[in-house]
């Protein structure tokens, strides 16, 4: 009992103190560009673990006032496009960062700069077959998410790109290779005993 309750209130101090009430997308200033400049060709899917894109961001100098000074780091990272979110509640998109579940793979983190930022990135083979877009947040100091931006537009519905993951049928041929080999010894000492016998019964004879 008192134990379940020093739970329930150390779950409630850390809400109070760190980020339980979270920051809102809505609430950040769209300031970033983000583009993928290269990807092996447009509208090619991509293979996880094998193919890569770059990706460059930078601040946006028509946006009005020069806000970025308190801008520390800038975390890039891939999001489900809605069509990859549907019927997905795992993958579900919500305002409040802290359970926005949009974006779910770290490409790279990095300290804010306002322009020449590349980087290049090969799929990681824990991305799941799907349409994605990326992504970057930039932090203050005290690592709350103060600005975005993002390759797609607002309603996430160009610049979209796919992935498509590394398919099960690998797997299975490995496994159908391990059963072949597998059988092939154990018929070839079944034919070896059988031999054996063999010989055995034409000496007896
Ligand atoms: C840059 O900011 C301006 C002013 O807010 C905006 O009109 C423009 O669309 C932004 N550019 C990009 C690429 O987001
Ligand atoms: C960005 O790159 C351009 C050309 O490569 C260079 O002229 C410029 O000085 C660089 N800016 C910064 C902030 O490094």
């Amino acid at each position: 009992m008192a134990a379940s309750l020093l739970l329930v209130s150390s779950i409630l101090i850390s809400c109070l103190a760190a980020s339980c009430h979270g920051v809102t997308l809505s609430s950040l200033q769209k300031t970033l560009i983000v583009f993928v400049t290269a990807s092996p060709s447009p509208g090619q899917v991509l293979k996880a673990g094998e193919d890569s894109i770059t990706l460059t961001w930078s601040f946006n100098n028509s946006f009005p006032g020069r806000t970025d000074s308190a801008y520390k780091t800038v975390r890039v990272k891939l999001c489900f496009a809605p069509i990859s979110q549907q019927d997905r509640a795992w993958r579900k998109t919500e305002d409040n960062l802290v359970k926005d579940k949009t974006c779910q793979y770290k490409i790279v983190a990095k300290p804010y700069s306002p322009s020449n930022n590349t980087f290049s990135w090969t799929v990681q083979r824990d991305v799941p077959t799907g349409t994605y877009f990326v992504r970057a947040y930039a932090y203050n100091s005290a690592d709350e998410e103060v600005a975005y931006g993002q390759t797609t537009n607002a309603h996430k519905t160009n610049n979209l790109f796919q992935v498509k993951a590394i398919s099960g049928r690998h797997v299975s041929l490995d496994i159908a290779s391990i059963c072949f080999s597998a059988f092939s010894i154990v018929s070839l000492f079944g034919f070896f005993l059988l031999e054996k016998r063999g010989a055995k019964h034409s000496q007896e004879n």
